[in-house]
């Protein structure tokens, strides 16, 4: 899959994106903000494991950013199981080289149609930690709406927050 935005290229993972993977993820200011299955320090290793795993289109999308001919960032798209089979997740990080210019928006903004013509699904979310402003700002720029607060539902670094759930019906 490829998809242009006004800032970026979505497109598949490639083996040879390793090197800018680890560069621009190992970065505990974006691990502080993403689930701990994010790793932190994040090694070439994990680098080729989660660009194998992207490969599997089975439940999950996930995309590099690439700006400037580089991935430096990631986007996906996570479908959820069982009775919550039509709800999918959003999720989404960024180098902080490039943070502030309006990309992730762009991302989030033009992958939200492909989601749901990708998977069959009438609901997508996104749980934010309440420490993260800027994401939620993200979200409320591409028309999700502030659903819910799960009051101390994360534990992140050994701190207590909120989740904030946004909701996008596509
Ligand atoms: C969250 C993240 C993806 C944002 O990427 P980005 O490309 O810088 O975002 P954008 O430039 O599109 O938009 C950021 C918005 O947040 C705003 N913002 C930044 N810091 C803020 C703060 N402390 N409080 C409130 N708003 C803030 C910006 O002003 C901007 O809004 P504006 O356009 O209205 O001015 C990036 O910071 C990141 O990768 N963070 C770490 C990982 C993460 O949080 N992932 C999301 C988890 S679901």
């Amino acid at each position: 899959m490829r998809i242009n935005t006004p800032s970026s290229t979505l497109r598949d993972w490639r083996p040879d994106d390793a090197c800018s993977l680890t560069k621009h993820a190992n970065n505990p200011r974006i691990a502080a903000n993403m689930r701990d299955g994010f790793p932190s320090p994040y090694t070439r290793e994990d680098a080729d494991r989660f660009i194998s795993m992207a490969a599997d289109r089975t439940s999950n999308l996930f995309l590099a950013i690439e700006v400037d001919g580089e991935a430096v960032g990631g986007i996906g798209i996570h479908r959820l199981e069982d009775v919550r089979l039509r709800s999918a997740e959003i999720g989404y990080w960024l180098s902080e080289s490039c943070w502030g210019r309006g990309i992730a928006t762009d991302a989030v903004r033009s992958l939200v149609p492909a989601a749901f013509e990708a998977f069959d699904i009438v609901r997508l979310e996104a749980g934010i930690f309440s420490s993260n402003p800027s994401s939620m700002r993200v979200l409320e720029k591409c028309g999700f709406v502030r659903e819910a607060v799960h009051a101390k539902a994360i534990t992140k670094n050994g701190v207590l927050l909120d989740e904030v759930v946004y909701v996008s019906f596509g």
